[in-house]
């Protein structure tokens, strides 16, 4: 039997999300039973299986299921069991961190949050990809990605899809009651409040208030846009009067009730969801979310706009870098397997599908000027502009403890537990005694 016939066999049959052992023994089955009837002999090749471990995705996964069903076409002989872990960042942090630690080979490809590649590569848990980047496709990169794969001058993964924060508004409402989109965050708090007095059962602005990974996020864009930050010359600079007056705002939306008190609870999807039910003026959530509110049945279908995130008067706006990049363990047994894996996810063809089908944002230049995707989603033309500028969270091996410290601080200042001298002052203290 030919291997492309092999293939086409094997075609109707893919089915990535969840394959059970039932699935695989009728798979495998199949070239056996097709050479039965046949002269040629059956194929000796024992399929190598990649588990490619990643994220929950939004959506509908059949475009997902379809790359990776082009990928085995592509790579006889190998197959990819996918493998979602829950969607929150830290949660997935952790399942790593206590597999890799135990040299676990249950995994050979994973989804890497932008935030833990120099403490993974550190570690010795990632394999060096320098030989998947060359200069000339590095350059194909936008720059931030490409600084948080690289550790001690080598690339441990590759950039898969970007993320920065983005401010999605009601531009039917704002139209309706003659306003533009926010440039100052005391503005958007004064529309917000305009136009939730004149609409019934309106939230002005939510976005993720949850002591989690997600509200450091969002704090460090208020901060940053306040001429403020966490680090200063490689120094913990947290005390500062641009970060308590900064913080003193973001409490202030909650007391003034711009925002409501349950953003406290609220991660990246139940706060796309209050929006997304038509029931918020103002949302700041990453790209993804635009393509579920442009879905059909949407009940903000057309009639939403994203702008980049206001700043405080005389300062400069500062969306906080996010994204995911694909890395392949150390203790893979098939790294060239997972290595061509994560080529191909990475490459322009499968970051285009990703785009159009999940909103998930190529940190590749050129789909930037790509006519079908711009037709689709305009906004990608403000969104370039935004990653170019857009600000890393600390690049340092010890970032998540940083940002445990910073999590339940900027939680008490948000609800009111601290002041924000207080949050700041014990932020700072912390970190510089507990980092090394
Ligand atoms: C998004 C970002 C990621 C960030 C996380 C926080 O997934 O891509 O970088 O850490 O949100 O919730």
């Amino acid at each position: 039997m030919s291997r492309s016939r092999f293939e086409d066999e094997r075609r109707p049959l893919h089915s990535h999300a969840g394959r059970g052992p039932i699935a695989w023994g009728i798979l495998l089955a199949i070239p056996l039973l097709t050479a039965a009837c046949t002269e040629s002999p059956a194929p000796r090749e024992v399929a190598t299986t990649v588990v490619f471990k990643h994220g929950k995705l939004f959506g509908d996964t059949t475009a997902f299921e379809g790359l990776l069903g082009q990928f085995e076409r592509e790579h006889p002989g190998v197959r990819v069991r996918s493998e979602s872990l829950p969607a929150a960042s830290d949660a997935q942090h952790q399942f790593y961190a206590i597999s890799l630690s135990a040299r676990s080979a249950e995994f050979d490809v994973l989804a890497l949050d932008v935030i833990w590649v120099a403490e993974f590569a550190r570690a010795g848990w990632l394999r060096d990809l320098s030989a998947l980047l060359p200069a000339a496709e590095r350059a194909q990169f936008f720059s931030g990605p490409i600084e948080a794969v690289t550790w001690e001058g080598k690339p441990y993964a590759l950039p898969w899809f970007m993320d920065a924060g983005v401010l999605y508004y009601r531009k039917d409402l704002l139209d309706k009651h003659g306003f533009v989109p926010p440039k100052t965050w005391p503005e958007l708090a004064r529309i917000a409040q305009a136009v939730r007095d004149k609409e019934s059962g309106m939230h002005g602005f939510v976005w993720q208030g949850k002591q989690y990974e997600g509200l450091v996020c969002n704090a460090l864009e208020y901060l940053w846009s306040n001429g403020g930050g966490a680090v200063d010359s490689d120094t913990i600079a947290l005390n500062t009067a641009a970060n308590r007056e900064a913080l003193a705002f973001v409490r202030s939306l909650l007391t003034s009730g711009v925002t409501p008190e349950f953003v406290t609870t609220l991660t990246e999807e139940p706060a796309r969801e209050v929006f997304g039910r038509g029931a918020a003026v103002f949302l700041r959530n990453w790209p993804y979310a635009w393509q579920l509110f442009e879905q059909e049945g949407s009940a903000v279908r057309g009639k939403v706009g994203v702008s980049v995130l206001p700043h405080f008067p005389g300062q400069r706006s500062a969306a906080t870098l996010g994204g995911w990049q694909l890395g392949v363990s150390k203790f893979s047994k098939h790294p060239q397997a997972a290595e061509q894996l994560v080529k191909f996810l990475t490459s322009s063809g499968a970051q285009r599908v990703l785009a159009l089908a999940y909103g998930y944002n190529p940190p590749r230049h050129a789909l930037y000027q790509d006519g079908e995707l711009l037709a689709v989603q305009p906004h990608l033309r403000t969104l370039e502009t935004v990653y170019a500028h857009a600000r890393p969270r600390p690049v340092t091996p010890h970032y998540v403890r940083l940002s445990q410290i910073l999590q339940a601080e900027f939680s008490a200042a948000v609800t009111g537990v601290k002041t924000p001298g207080e949050a700041l002052a014990s932020a700072q203290r912390e970190a510089r005694q507990r980092l090394p």
